[in-house]
């Protein structure tokens, strides 16, 4: 096992009214997954759920507020200092926003050889080869884009660079955060299978997060569904498609069997409310307010049931 993440919270600070008092916003809580070496995870919820909150907790780009991260057997929970430095080098993060996330004054081959400096990688020979043969990897040839600048480049483009650099120091686990959602439709397909393939072939862990359940089977092996800063289902694919138990994943899925997988993802119509604050969340389950099953048991924050092996539903009905 790779990664093994036990009752992870995270809270945000922020000071409202005009006495500034502190409130917390519970972006993520309670939260509880494993991921295999290799393994491909999707996570799925809507905005504000918590996602990238998640994603950047377990890279510890955030501190956690509570709970235990552990990597390759070794507790991160706490690392700071050259330790961190060190899970810098065996993490990789790759952002919604291609034109946002890369310097803008560097040119591409900077900035995918600042990672290698500042790791203390290689003689400056070994470096370029490193870059040259990433970037061949992204499928863009170096002679033509090493010394351009990101403003040069397309938003495809500029994916693959930023898909480069957070490959270049053999990470052990990428989090990609809504990849191509900013990028034109016509892209899309073709950078998720050049990541999915780049996936495979370096048997990286991968955790895609996105809101757009159609683009799951890229990155399939399981499915955790977030809602609210909770997991409320994690599960292999398959067996969530066959057989989706959370109300708010029932809600998300079409359970109804169809011989295409790609159709398997069709969206229903969620129960009509919104999510509830995070800063004044419901004491128990976080979907109470929206659900057609939940009873006074509900407001008592149900535990993770496992209705099968690998399945877990946060739910006090889980059936
Ligand atoms: N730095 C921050 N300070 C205060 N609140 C924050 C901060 N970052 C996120 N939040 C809040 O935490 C909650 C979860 O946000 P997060 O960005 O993790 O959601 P998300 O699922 O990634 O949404 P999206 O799909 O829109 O990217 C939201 O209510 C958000 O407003
Ligand atoms: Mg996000």
């Amino acid at each position: 096992m790779l990664l093994k993440v036990e009752k992870l919270s995270k809270w945000f600070p922020i000071k409202k009214g005009i006495f500034g008092k502190t409130f917390y916003v519970r972006a993520v809580e309670n939260v509880n997954f494993e991921l295999d070496k290799g393994e491909a995870v999707s996570l799925v919820g809507e905005s504000g759920s918590g996602k990238t909150t998640l994603g950047k907790t377990v890279l510890r780009l955030y501190k956690p507020n509570g709970g235990r991260i552990l990597f390759d057997g070794r507790d991160i929970t706490d690392l700071d200092g050259k330790d961190l430095l060190w899970y810098r080098g065996e993490t990789g993060i790759v952002q919604q926003d291609p034109y946002g996330s890369l310097p803008p004054h560097f040119t591409i081959y900077k900035i995918l050889e600042e990672p290698l400096i500042i790791q203390k990688v290689g003689s400056r020979e070994e470096r370029r080869e490193r870059v040259y043969s990433i970037l061949r990897e992204v499928r863009l040839p170096p002679e033509e884009f090493a010394f351009k600048y990101p403003h040069m480049l397309s938003g495809g483009q500029l994916q693959r660079v930023a898909i480069a650099r957070a490959m270049i120091l053999n990470p052990k686990l990428i989090v990609a955060d809504e990849p191509v959602s900013m990028l034109d439709a016509s892209v899309r397909v073709e950078i998720l299978n050049l990541f999915a393939e780049l996936q495979r072939a370096h048997r990286m862990s991968i955790m895609y997060i996105t809101h757009d359940l159609s683009t799951t089977r890229y990155f399939s092996e399981k499915v955790f569904i977030m809602y609210a800063g909770h997991i409320v289902e994690r599960a292999p694919t398959r067996e969530i498609l066959r057989n989706p138990i959370h109300p708010y994943t029932r809600a998300l899925f079409n359970a109804i069997p169809d011989p295409d997988p790609e159709n398997r993802f069709r969206l229903r119509e969620v129960p009509p409310g919104e999510p509830p604050s995070l800063i004044n969340p419901p004491p128990g389950c976080r979907f109470k307010p929206r659900c057609p099953i939940a009873t006074s048991k509900c407001d008592e924050e149900p535990p993770e049931f496992e209705v099968f092996a690998g399945h877990f539903v946060k739910c006090w009905y889980p059936k």
